[in-house]
């Protein structure tokens, strides 16, 4: 059968001793594979031109729509090697419908599911070089995206939209790693309302996080932690890139509930799997004040925080004006480690898919 998105192959890929470098040593989002996918949207035409080419730049008009008024949506999602050479997705339905949520929240049209996947599931074909080898926890972090690129300054939807993906391979997204992260509680920003964009996985979101971020390094912390509002008592709801879960010497897994966070893949993946360490899934507001007093009486024993990019990072210490308090011991905890080994073992094909949520590529 023809593919959906025919490659066609670079004439220049990176030499095998340059990527053969790069995997032994990827970081993460610093270095990208041979190809991209694409596929443009008009208003007269829909969805056309869906194809795998060689990476190169993009050449945008200065009055291109995303460029002014941020019409912007990504995905992240990894590609795992598995001991017998093969290559797999993790749950990539489930980034392909959030993905069209986030269309729908900033007026971009919504490609369908089997064309998300079959672009991912191509070019992780066409760069299979770039998957890094079974062994460690690297992986190929896929970045799909679309973007409002009509050149028009009036402020309504685009009637040109270009969808895109690139690759990356990738090593731990915090050099830190599993020794556990401080997390800077803002009093200054907040992330998200009802009714804005919270749950949307917009480019805007993150542009907007990155003062709270570099007010985060200013006090020594990894990253930040969003309340419901400003002040520094309200609910806890996000950090910056990652969703919050709570462990609770009780056996309860507790993360906040929907509404302004986003949905996370694998929050939700978390969520599944806490019974099999004898937790109980709770989806309930905390509140900071709440969580120092019961950090402090030893009724919340661990902090982790989960993604696709940062996997599961322990929460060691919280910090925010005027206070600091750790997490436990102030190292990271036993149920967080066990259910992070758990999801890294179903990703890399060490642990049985219970569940059902890896698709084989390769
Ligand atoms: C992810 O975890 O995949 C993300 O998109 C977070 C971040 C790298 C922006």
């Amino acid at each position: 059968m023809t593919s959906r998105f025919p490659l066609t192959r670079t004439l220049r890929p990176v030499p095998e001793g340059d990527r053969s470098q790069i995997l032994a040593d990827p970081g993460f989002g610093r270095h990208f594979s041979d190809h991209m996918a694409i596929a443009v949207w008009s208003n007269d035409r829909g969805w056309h031109d869906h194809r795998i080419a060689p990476l190169e730049p993009f050449s945008l008009h200065p009055a291109t729509a995303a460029l002014h008024y941020a019409q912007e949506i990504f995905e992240g999602l990894k590609a795992y090697r598995h001991a017998d050479g093969s290559v797999w997705l993790f749950r990539p339905e489930a980034n392909a419908r959030r993905f069209a949520r986030s269309a729908r929240r900033l007026a971009l049209p919504v490609l369908p599911e089997e064309d998300f996947v079959e672009s991912i599931a191509e070019l992780v074909r066409a760069d299979e070089a770039w998957v890094p080898a079974v062994g460690g926890e690297d992986s190929l972090y896929l970045r799909p995206f679309m973007f409002g690129s009509e050149a028009f300054i009036g402020v309504r939807p685009a009637l040109e939209i270009t969808y895109s993906v690139i690759a990356s391979p990738a090593g731990p997204y915090f050099a830190s790693g599993v020794t556990g992260v401080t997390l800077w509680v803002t009093s200054t920003y907040t992330r998200a309302a009802a009714g804005g964009t919270g749950e949307a996985k917009c480019g805007g979101n993150y542009a907007s996080g990155l003062a709270a971020q570099l007010e985060a390094q200013e006090h020594g912390c990894d990253q930040v932690l969003y309340l419901d509002r400003t002040g520094g008592e309200g609910s806890l709801e996000e950090s910056g890139t990652m969703n919050l879960c709570l462990v609770t010497a009780d056996g309860r897994l507790i993360t906040p509930p929907l509404g302004t966070i986003l949905e996370g893949v694998t929050r939700d993946s978390i969520l599944t799997l806490a019974s099999t360490f004898g937790l109980t899934p709770v989806e309930e507001q905390t509140t900071l004040p709440d969580l120092r007093a019961r950090a402090a009486s030893g009724e919340i024993t661990e902090v982790f925080a989960a993604g696709t990019a940062a996997v599961i990072t322990p929460i060691v210490g919280l910090k925010g004006p005027g206070y600091a308090f750790v997490i436990g011991d102030g190292k990271p905890g036993k149920q967080t480690l066990a259910v992070r080994e758990h999801l890294l073992d179903i990703q890399h094909g060490r642990s049985a898919d219970e569940h059902g949520w890896m698709r084989r590529i390769v």
